[in-house]
């Protein structure tokens, strides 16, 4: 009896450690979207790696992560990585940092750009995800987002995105906006864009946990042991037992 309660609530705190990722990734607010990112996607994290660089380092670095280890982990030749993704004179065993002083960009900014290793873990990829599909014009002209008021940062994709601007809605007496409509084209169409921006979180997301990779295989294989290793304990119960009865 003891004993298979004890296989039990093996099981049902299994059954627990699996949900609990489920019930993470439901969280979320007003303007988010699902994004669909697949962690285990290496084709769309190497895209996103070059979208990465090409936009996004030149102010925001990645200072936990080596360029070897990014060529290691997502299939690429180091000469792969050093002509593709590294433009400044960093060596390829340098972690992904940029020439800018944090102090020169608070200047220009108002805000430093944080670094962004771990954003993935702190604001989650479908928050990123509408993140970088919520930047409008909005009244005086210059950029803003949805998910990130009044945000420093510029929309440094829009030339992809095209502009876009909201259109309001009365909530109580208070204008609220309902949605954001493209006024400009960009280069892709929405679809397109939404894909380039799944690619970019994709990165951001294996940036955040670069073992991710590796450990969701892994865990498929401890979840088969566990199944073997339950399965073992009720043949050995049914043993036990048959002496007693
Ligand atoms: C021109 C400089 C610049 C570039 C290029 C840039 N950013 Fe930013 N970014 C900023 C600044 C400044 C902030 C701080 C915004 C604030 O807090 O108001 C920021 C904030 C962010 C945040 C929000 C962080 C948080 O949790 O508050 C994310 C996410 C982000 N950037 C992602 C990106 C990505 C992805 C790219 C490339 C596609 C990129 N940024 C390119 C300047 C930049």
């Amino acid at each position: 009896m003891r004993r298979s309660r004890l296989t039990f609530a093996a099981l049902a705190a299994t059954a627990a450690l699996v949900f609990s990722h489920v019930a993470l990734a439901a969280g979320g607010g007003g303007y988010v979207e699902h994004s669909g990112v697949n962690t285990r996607d290496v084709a769309a994290a190497q895209r996103g790696a070059k979208i990465f660089v090409n936009y996004c380092l030149s102010c925001h670095s990645a200072s936990y992560m080596r360029y070897n280890r990014l060529a290691e982990d997502l299939g690429l030749s180091e000469e792969m990585v050093m002509q593709n993704l590294m433009f400044s004179d960093a060596k390829i065993g340098d972690t992904m940092d940029i020439a800018m002083p944090a102090a020169k960009a608070e200047e220009w900014f108002g805000k430093a750009p944080p670094d962004l290793s771990l954003i993935a873990r702190s604001r989650g990829v479908d928050w990123l995800y509408s993140y970088m599909k919520g930047f409008y014009r909005d009244e005086t002209g210059g950029w803003n987002n949805l998910l990130l008021p009044n945000a420093a940062m510029p929309h440094v994709l829009w030339q992809l995105q095209g502009i876009q601007e909201p259109l309001y809605h009365t909530v109580h007496g208070e204008d609220v906006i309902e949605k954001l409509v493209l006024v400009e084209p960009g280069e892709q169409t929405e679809d397109e864009y939404a894909h380039t921006v799944r690619d970019l979180v994709t990165f951001l997301d294996y940036l955040s946990e670069p073992s991710k990779l590796k450990r969701k295989s892994v865990g498929i294989w401890v979840m088969l042991f566990l199944a073997f290793f339950a399965f073992l304990t009720y043949l050995l119960k049914a043993e036990y037992w048959r002496d007693v009865h």
